[in-house]
């Protein structure tokens, strides 16, 4: 189970245990599902009370694109595809498609407007054989709708009438323009149940296909989550989640603004983005919210290391630590020492790691900045899972706690809405916002 350490905050009594207060009764609106969008809540108990046809139906043909396909292409943006990623490559690593294995590299598209970024994919995937899985709940956002006509596009002349038997499609049950196609094509279709957004969405459909692809276990992975979510629903006294939800909220009243998440693993960074998604779109709401960043650590102590120890002071950090490294390297003995370094010899890299991890906490509490700590066993499906449900549910607790609704995204609209008129969308008239007076 996920564990939170809190004694790097500062022991200022001062209205905290207010904020535990309103942590529970956070709680209790979160899993009555009596609060705003509480019809959003389907992802709350999904880890055991998923749909177990579709369940079998994504493994087969997980295995259909392994034994089909050398690579396959996930078109998707936000909570469409950041979840898939994020488990590949912390579980499979930051450089999977790099790596000898039998099965698929992938590649994501459809999460920006990049002509050069799309040629890019295109020149690296070849000629090698490949499958599609679109990924959008609405059906109908610009960038995986366009990147799907493409990469369509390039599977039709790549495999003429075969070319739709490589086509998955992952949206809603009933509507979209998405839907509408899946349907008139006979493609091979996911549903993303209706009481489940975007940003919760990574152990449904929208994240397993993609992650099994690749060889994740996803039943280890549910699995993970139910225990997780199992805890966290046992009541909210000495409950991880709402601890962390507390102590956030308690230092954003402090003054905190920014909460910078840190990870000791390069694998971690597109959890990290996942994360900055949930708790961004989550809590960004009528003119406050935590911004959320992220650091790799140890790489960005070289850069934005200065910062953090010695900058603005609105900083809160969260640091996520593996307990036990998966694979670890001893440090070589060198008969010469030139470079000083005998005083490490044979220690497991692992262990200078932790060292690191010690140190730089000790040194930012000391320059001022509280430091949560997220303590996750190891890096397996099991604990992967349990970890992004605790963020799902600690991110719930969280915005009830600052009066917004978690799981809409009214501000994703508004650029849309500029885009689609200065495109020429039909139905978009003109009517663009001046700028605003500050
Ligand atoms: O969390 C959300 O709901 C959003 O980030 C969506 O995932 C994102 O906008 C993509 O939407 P869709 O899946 O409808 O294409």
């Amino acid at each position: 189970m996920i564990q939170v350490d809190l004694s790097g905050i500062p022991q200022v009594k001062l209205a905290r245990k207010t904020y535990e207060e309103l942590a529970c009764k956070a709680y209790e609106t979160l899993v009555e599902q009596k609060g705003a969008g509480g019809e959003f809540t389907g992802w709350l108990r999904l880890p055991a009370c998923y749909d177990k046809g579709e369940f079998s139906r994504i493994q087969e043909a997980a295995a259909q694109i392994r034994k089909t396909s050398q690579a396959l292409v996930v078109v998707g943006i936000g909570g469409s595809y950041l979840g898939s990623r994020a488990v590949i490559e912390l579980l499979q690593g930051p450089d999977y498609n790099l790596q000898p294995k039998n099965t698929p590299d992938i590649f994501y598209v459809g999460n920006g407007l990049s002509s050069e970024a799309i040629l890019h994919t295109i020149a690296a995937l070849g000629d090698r054989d490949f499958s599609l899985n679109v990924i959008s709940k609405s059906g109908s956002t610009t960038e995986p709708a366009i990147a799907f006509r493409l990469f369509r596009k390039l599977l039709q002349e790549q495999y003429g009438r075969e070319a739709d038997s490589r086509i998955y499609v992952t949206t809603d049950k009933e509507e979209g323009a998405l839907k509408v196609l899946a349907q008139r094509r006979g493609y091979t279709t996911f549903s993303i149940p209706r009481d489940v957004g975007g940003r919760y969405s990574v152990l449904t459909a929208v994240g397993l296909l993609p992650v099994c692809a690749c060889g994740v276990d996803i039943s280890q992975l549910l699995e993970g989550a139910a225990q997780e979510m199992e805890a966290l629903l046992s009541g909210s006294q000495g409950n991880p989640a709402v601890a962390y939800a507390a102590a956030r909220q308690w230092l954003y009243s402090r003054g905190m603004t920014t909460e910078v998440l840190a990870a000791y693993e390069p694998g971690f960074s597109y959890m990290a983005q996942w994360w900055k998604q949930l708790f961004g779109e989550s809590e960004g709401k009528g003119g406050g919210g935590i911004f959320p960043a992220s650091v790799e650590l140890t790489a960005d102590l070289h850069s934005l290391g200065q910062y953090l120890q010695d900058g603005m002071r609105n900083l809160m950090e969260t640091v996520v630590y593996f307990e036990k490294a998966r694979r670890d390297v001893p440090i070589p003995y060198d008969q010469e020492d030139l470079d000083g370094l005998n005083y490490l010899a044979s220690r497991p890299l692992s262990q200078v790691n932790r060292t690191a991890m010690e140190a730089t906490k000790q040194a930012h509490i000391q320059g001022g900045v509280p430091v949560m700590e997220i303590q996750v066993p190891d890096i397996s499906e099991r604990s992967v899972g349990a970890l992004l449900y605790f963020f799902q549910f600690a991110c719930g607790i969280s915005a009830y706690m600052a009066g917004v609704n978690p799981f809409d995204q009214p501000g994703v609209e508004a650029y849309k809405r500029n885009l689609f008129t200065m495109l020429g969308r039909p139905g978009y008239g003109p009517g663009i916002a001046g700028l605003p007076h500050f």
